[in-house]
């Protein structure tokens, strides 16, 4: 499925109906979280919502699908931090209804197939938020990683590591070269996929993911191959696809289409 919206907020709209959907029938749903700037629309509607009284996810459970190697929980760069921040305080939820990747462990390995563990033990992912980078790569899941790939430790690519520093106030230098992320095979467990992805410089990894051929070269493309995945993009970012007009006309005319 693939929505596209000419409005951006729209998206974060989208996004936040098909989890609440999802927790409406069935409460403690586990729900995938991605860090980066693309979901950040999709919590502040979370985070609406619940103030509102409209959303209940004091039973859901959240894992979230990387962290940096070598940064504790409570650096602010980490992505237990800001998941923490945008997610967890923003819908006045337990921090242990959270599980991260721990990017300190004395045993990185141990620590990957723990959580693998984990998210079998909760009876899997029901819904997974993914963003994509401007090379393709989902989570930190970069260029020819296995489509079978498990959860482990990962080396980013130099334009990763750029594009990051903006989070570490441009200071390429501080940018972790390591993480642990869940791998494309572990992803494409979750019964649902979400991937958000907005403005122009998404619109060549968009347009690969989507139409272009299945390559490990382009990690997104690994969402052809699972059965119920929404991309939900906006015009900008599906401005390179071949076949909008179709995707505007199935989203259109098919009822119900990406619930
Ligand atoms: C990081 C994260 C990815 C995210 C990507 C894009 O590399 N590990 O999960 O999709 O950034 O981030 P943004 O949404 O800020 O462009």
């Amino acid at each position: 499925m693939r929505i596209i919206q000419d409005q951006t907020e729209a998206l974060g709209t989208f996004a936040a109906d098909l989890i609440a959907e999802r927790v409406a029938d069935r409460p403690d749903a586990v729900i995938g979280l991605a860090t980066g700037s693309s979901p950040l629309p999709i919590y502040a509607e979370l985070a609406k919502r619940v103030a509102a009284g409209a959303l209940d996810l004091s039973a859901a459970r959240f894992f979230a699908l990387d962290e940096y190697v070598g940064l504790a929980g409570d650096h602010p760069m980490s992505y237990r931090a800001f998941l923490d921040e945008h997610v967890i305080a923003a819908c006045g939820l337990d921090p242990a209804q959270l599980r991260v990747l721990d990017g300190k462990a004395t045993d990185l390995h141990a620590e990957c197939i723990d959580y693998e563990r984990a998210i079998r033990d909760a009876g899997g992912v029901d819904l997974q938020i993914l963003g994509i980078g401007h090379n393709g790569h989902i989570a930190f899941n970069e260029p020819t990683t296995s489509f079978a790939s498990r959860t482990r430790v990962v080396a980013l690519t130099q334009q990763t590591v750029d594009a990051n520093a903006r989070f570490f106030d441009d200071d390429v230098e501080d940018v972790p070269l390591l993480a642990l992320s869940q791998g494309i095979g572990t992803i494409l467990e979750a019964r649902r996929l979400v991937l958000i992805a907005t403005g122009l410089g998404k619109a060549p990894a968009i347009h690969s993911s989507i139409e272009g051929e299945l390559t490990s070269s382009v990690p997104g493309s690994a969402l052809q191959l699972h059965p119920k995945v929404t991309f939900l993009v906006d015009s900008a970012a599906g401005s390179m696809l071949e076949r909008g007009e179709f995707y505007r006309r199935e989203r259109d005319l098919i009822p119900g289409y990406g619930h």
